[in-house]
C-alpha cells in the first residue's frame, strides 16, 4: 500500500491530514508539543463494526490491551468488545478499572509470579496457565485466599502456522504446556483446579486469510481431542488471532471476509456438534487499533550531507522501535509517511528521515519521497496504534515522552 491509501480513512481536511474531524496542525496546537500519538476512536468502532459483520455472532472478540495500553483506548474499547486480554497485572488491573467483568478479562504470558497470580486470583479473572508451575501456584493462592481459581490452558500446539511474522506456537516454546503433555497435566490436577477450556495463540501478524484459518481448523481439531480430558465441559475456547495488518509497501491487507468464512464453518461444524454451549474467543491486538493510530513529529533540521538529504525529526527509535525496523524485522522497510500537513502539494525529492537520537539506528523513513518537508512540518508516521509507544525504548537518551490523544 503507498502512503496516500493509508491517508484515505482518516480523510484530509485543506490539505492536511484529519484527526478526530480537524486538521492535523489544529490538533497538534491543542497537543502543545511534539511529538506525539493520536488514536481515532471512528476508525476503532470501524474496525470493531467489520469484525462484528464478518465472524460469526457466536465469537466473542478479545482486546490484547498490550497493542495499545493507552487507559482511554481500553477504556472504549472495553464496551466495544467481549472481553480483554491482559499479559501483567499491571494490564490486569487497567483492564479491572475499564468496568469490564473480572471473569471476561483473560491473563496470558509466561513467568506468571507467585503474588501476580494471587492478584489474579483475587480479582477472580481468567488464568490462562502456561505451566505446571503455574498452576501450582495458582492453587497455592485459592487455597490462601479460601476462593476459587477460574483457569484455562494455554496450550504450545503440536503444529507451527505459516505465515506469521511472529511465531509463537509448534517446536519448543517458552508459551504454554506441549499439546502431548496436556492430559497427563490435567491428570495431575484432577479437581484441584477448575480448568474452563483451552488457549492456543500460535502467531501475530498474519496477512494470508486461508493459513489462518487453517491454523483455527486445527486449533479446534486440536482443543476437541483435549476435552476429553477435562473433568467437566468445556467452557472456554481461545482460538488466538494473528490477524496482520499491512506495514509495508509489499503487505497486502488480510481478506478477513475469508477468515470469517472460514469460522463460520467451524462454528456451524465442529463446534455445533461438539460444543454447542462454547463460545470461541479470537483475541486480536493490532487488527483492532493499529491502522487507527499516527505518530506525529516536527521536522527540527534539514541537512545536507555529500548529496544526501536528511530530515531530522524530534521523534525517533525511542517511540519507534518497530518502525525504524528493530522490533525484530529481519529486514527494514519503511513504514507509510506523510508530510500530514502539506498533503496535497506534489511529493519532493528522495530524502532520509531520521529521529533525534545520536544512533544511526534511528532512521523511520529511508530514501523516502518527502523532499518537500521543510523545517516546522508534520511528518506522519502511519499503523501506529499498536506497539508504537508500548513497545518502545522511551528511556532511551533522556528526551519526554510523547502525548497521546484518542480523538
Ligand atoms: C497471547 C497473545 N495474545 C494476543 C496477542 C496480540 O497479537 P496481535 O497484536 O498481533 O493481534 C499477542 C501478541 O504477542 C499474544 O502473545
Amino acid at each position: 500500500m503507498s502512503p496516500h491509501e493509508h491517508v484515505i480513512p482518516f480523510g484530509t481536511v485543506q490539505g492536511e491530514l484529519r484527526l478526530g474531524g480537524m486538521a492535523l496542525s489544529r490538533l497538534a496546537a491543542r497537543v502543545g508539543s511534539t511529538p506525539f500519538f493520536a488514536y481515532d476512536r471512528a476508525l476503532i468502532d470501524e474496525r470493531v463494526d467489520l469484525l462484528r459483520r464478518v465472524l460469526p455472532a457466536r465469537v466473542q472478540l478479545s482486546y490484547a490491551m498490550k497493542a495499545n495500553p493507552m487507559p482511554a483506548v481500553v477504556q472504549h474499547l472495553a464496551t466495544r468488545v467481549d472481553r480483554i486480554d491482559v499479559a501483567s497485572a499491571g494490564e490486569m488491573q487497567h483492564a479491572l478499572d475499564t468496568g469490564m467483568r473480572p471473569e471476561r478479562v483473560s491473563f496470558a504470558g509466561p513467568g506468571k509470579t507467585a503474588a501476580e497470580l494471587r492478584q489474579a486470583v483475587a480479582a477472580g479473572v481468567l488464568i490462562e496457565a502456561e505451566s505446571v508451575t503455574e498452576l501450582r501456584r495458582v492453587v497455592a493462592a485459592a487455597e490462601e485466599l479460601g476462593a476459587g481459581a477460574a483457569v484455562a490452558l494455554r496450550v504450545n500446539p503440536d503444529f507451527a502456522v505459516k505465515g506469521s511474522g511472529m511465531r509463537m506456537g509448534g517446536g519448543p516454546q517458552q508459551f504454554g504446556i506441549d499439546a502431548e503433555e496436556v492430559p497427563a497435566v490435567l491428570a495431575m490436577f484432577g479437581d484441584a483446579v477448575d480448568v474452563h477450556g483451552f488457549h492456543v495463540f500460535a502467531g501475530s501478524q498474519n496477512l494470508d486469510a486461508e493459513l489462518i484459518a487453517q491454523a483455527q481448523r486445527r486449533t479446534v481439531e486440536l482443543i476437541s481431542t483435549l476435552a476429553d480430558h477435562l473433568t467437566g465441559p468445556l467452557r472456554y475456547l481461545n482460538l488466538g488471532g494473528g490477524f496482520g495488518i499491512p506495514y509495508t509497501e509489499k503487505d497486502r491487507p488480510l481478506d478477513v471476509h475469508a477468515v470469517g468464512a472460514g469460522l463460520h464453518e467451524i462454528v456451524d461444524g465442529t463446534l455445533a456438534e461438539r460444543f454447542p454451549d462454547a463460545a470461541p474467543v479470537i483475541e486480536l491486538g493490532r487488527f483492532l487499533v493499529g491502522e487507527c493510530g499516527v505518530y506525529v513529529t516536527k521536522v527540527v533540521d534539514r541537512k545536507v550531507s555529500r548529496g544526501k538529504t536528511f530530515l531530522v525529526v524530534d521523534g525517533g527509535m525511542h517511540h519507534q522501535l518497530a518502525a525504524s525496523g528493530n522490533f525484530g524485522q529481519a529486514i527494514r522497510r519503511n513504514y507509510p509517511l506523510a508530510v500530514g500537513n502539506r498533503l496535497d502539494e506534489p511529493v519532493g525529492a528522495r530524502v532520509s528521515v531520521v529521529g533525534c537520537l545520536c544512533t544511526p539506528l534511528d532512521l523511520l523513513g529511508d530514501d523516502v519521497d518527502l523532499g518537500h518537508a521543510q523545517v516546522d512540518d508534520l511528518v506522519v508516521i502511519f499503523q501506529q496504534g499498536a506497539y508504537g509507544l508500548t513497545a518502545s525504548p522511551t528511556a532511551f537518551l533522556g528526551h519526554p515522552a510523547p502525548a497521546e490523544v484518542l480523538v
